[in-house]
């Protein structure tokens, strides 16, 4: 008697134990569906003044029209959750442009070389991507459409190479809280420059909790060995920096 009565507790134990697991294990499946992984593309700064050649682009990235085919491509082929694109996008006379410092050229700098704002670097650029310009709208053969979400940087005083927030860190583009309104996990960035937007972008990307991949065959740097450096300091920070689309299709 004594016999099958620790039996039917050992039993009933045994039950016990076993819904528990049950519960435990949909519990935890049911967690893997709410961070279920989300992949958005970042098309970065595939304007006419990046990617056409000159005189029509002002600020031709060497390679860059080469990538336009290739970013369809990737668009149509991966099933991505949301699609963005980023758009420079300066008011005239922004302090990003050489022209703007008349004071600078006087002094003997030269365009594309660097002078201080705010107590940091600022490259002199050709004046590009001015609002509603032809050299700020995106390249005509780029696969844009309705849906996809736009993101304008560079307004503000400050220039801005990352879609997230401008140069001085001070303020955020919408394009965080819209990622994380959708859910997006996952981040693979293409476009123009390595070196400059896209590097800058991944970078804050990462530091901002997401996976982030770069594919190298979809981006072109302005110069070769700042767009090598670029590709140390993301490998750095564990960004995922690919050679061509074939490792992510
Ligand atoms: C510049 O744009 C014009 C007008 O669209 C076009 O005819 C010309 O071929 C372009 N030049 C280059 C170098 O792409
Ligand atoms: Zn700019």
């Amino acid at each position: 008697m004594i016999q099958s009565r620790i039996l039917l507790t050992a039993v009933v134990i045994i039950i016990v134990i076993w819904l528990q697991t049950k519960t435990t294990s949909s519990t935890a499946s049911q967690e893997l569906a709410l961070t279920r992984r989300k992949t958005a593309l970042l098309i970065i700064d595939v304007q006419n003044d990046f990617s056409q050649p000159p005189p029509n682009g002002s600020l031709s990235v060497p390679g860059g029209l080469e990538i336009i085919p290739k970013i369809n491509h990737l668009r149509n082929n991966f099933p991505f959750d949301f699609v963005v694109f980023s758009q420079d996008w300066h008011r005239p006379g922004h302090p990003s442009f050489y022209s703007a410092h008349p004071d600078a050229k006087k002094s003997g700098i030269k365009l594309f070389e660097k002078i201080q704002i705010h107590g940091r670097d600022q490259v002199l650029w050709p004046d590009h991507c001015q609002w509603d310009s032809y050299g700020a709208q995106f390249h005509p053969d780029l696969d844009y459409r309705s849906g996809d979400f736009v993101v304008q940087k560079g307004n503000r005083d400050a220039d801005s190479y990352s879609a997230f927030m401008d140069n001085d860190h001070e303020y955020p583009t919408p394009l965080h809280a819209e990622l994380q309104w959708r859910e997006i996990t996952h981040i693979v960035i293409v476009g123009l420059a390595l070196d400059f937007c896209v590097g800058n972008t991944a970078l804050d990307a990462k530091e901002l909790g997401y996976q982030v991949t770069v594919v190298l065959d979809l981006t072109r740097p302005v110069y070769r060995e700042e767009g090598d450096a670029m590709v140390k300091q993301m490998q750095g920070k564990h960004v995922r920096v690919m050679q061509s689309v074939d490792q992510i299709m």
